[in-house]
């Protein structure tokens, strides 16, 4: 019987971009969140002989071959496990497809449980997030759920204390950003700026700091955090960095970002965009900044936050 799983979003609550590794990634220092909006993914899956694998969507940007996110994590998980089957997974899009949501990411961590429900697998934790490292650097967070740090290339996930549950808006903009381009033009913004690997490091530890204080509740200037640890991250100042390129490219962006700022407690690029996200304190505040935000001729979704429990046992 085929096994339909939700494909959660994310967002980024804070993106600090390190020095370039040797390995062609960069070192991140990121605070994930899930959303509750998602696309859906239904795995049909039988051992057999060989392995096999479809892909289909009804959405034409989507590709059906092996660069599929998938695609990709089907088959790893198949090749750790040591079975063959023939897998058949049907992607339904809602989400945006190149929208720093890490919707491809979220399909990816979805076939692999729909795979796993399919032929009873159980592939141990460390395993998955292996191969969910293989796939793309933000696809772990997606086994993780909730809130999540996400160290190294982002592919090293921790979970953190769920954030209270808050309304989002998130807006989609008819504007296409390149993740390796964005990183391409970071590169080249810490050339012109002298920024020293010292400096560097410095932006990546000042993130870890603001983290560390926002989520063990101590505030570095006292008051009520009012039990969200997301007021004391943005108290101490996060950021993301990618917005330093992507919105000199796009001011459009820029403008959308403080639409989405109006009666927010945060908003922001997430990941390298064009996906602006805005959080608010109560449902009528994220409403009426879907409204504004549509005014302005540009989609707009009203969605929550969803937490690791939820995630899980979905
Ligand atoms: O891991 P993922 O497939 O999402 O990465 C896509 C591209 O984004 C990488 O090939 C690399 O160019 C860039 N990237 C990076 N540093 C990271 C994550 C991604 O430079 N931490």
């Amino acid at each position: 019987m085929p096994t339909r799983v939700s494909s959660y979003s994310k967002i980024n609550l804070g993106l600090a971009i390190g020095a370039l590794r040797a390995d062609g990634f960069h070192q991140l220092v990121t605070v994930y969140q899930t959303l509750a909006l998602s696309d859906a993914v239904t795995v049909t899956a039988r051992r057999a002989v060989k392995t096999a694998i479809t892909i289909r969507s009804k959405d034409a940007r989507i590709p059906t071959d092996g660069r599929n996110t998938a695609w990709k994590m089907v088959e790893f998980a198949l090749v750790k496990a040591g079975f063959a089957a023939v897998v058949e997974v049907e992607i339904e899009k809602n989400l945006p497809v190149q929208g720093g949501l890490g919707a491809g990411s979220g399909n990816a961590a979805a076939a692999l449980v729909g795979l796993e429900r399919e032929l009873g697998l159980n592939l141990a934790g460390p395993s998955r997030l292996e191969i969910a490292a293989e796939v793309g650097s933000d696809v772990p967070l997606f086994l993780v759920g909730g809130t999540v740090l996400g160290l190294g290339r982002g592919e090293a996930v921790y979970p953190l204390p769920d954030l209270p549950e808050m309304a989002c808006v998130v807006a989609v903009p008819e504007v296409g950003v390149s993740t390796p381009q964005a990183f391409l033009d970071w590169d080249r913004l810490g050339v012109q700026e002298k920024l020293t690997p010292e400096a560097s490091h410095a932006r990546l530890s000042k993130l870890s700091r603001a983290i560390a204080a926002g989520f063990s509740g101590v505030s570095a200037v006292g008051g009520d955090l009012a039990g969200n640890p997301l007021l004391e991250l943005v108290r101490t100042g996060i950021e993301n960095d990618f917005e330093k390129v992507v919105f000199p490219l796009h001011p459009r962006l820029r403008e959308i970002k403080h639409i989405l700022e109006v009666g927010a407690v945060y908003a922001a690029l997430s990941g390298s965009g064009s996906a602006l996200f805005g959080l608010y304190a109560d449902d009528q505040s994220a409403e009426q900044a879907a409204v504004r935000v549509r005014a302005a001729g540009v989609k707009a979704f009203v969605t929550r936050t969803i937490s690791r429990a939820e995630l899980v046992d979905d």
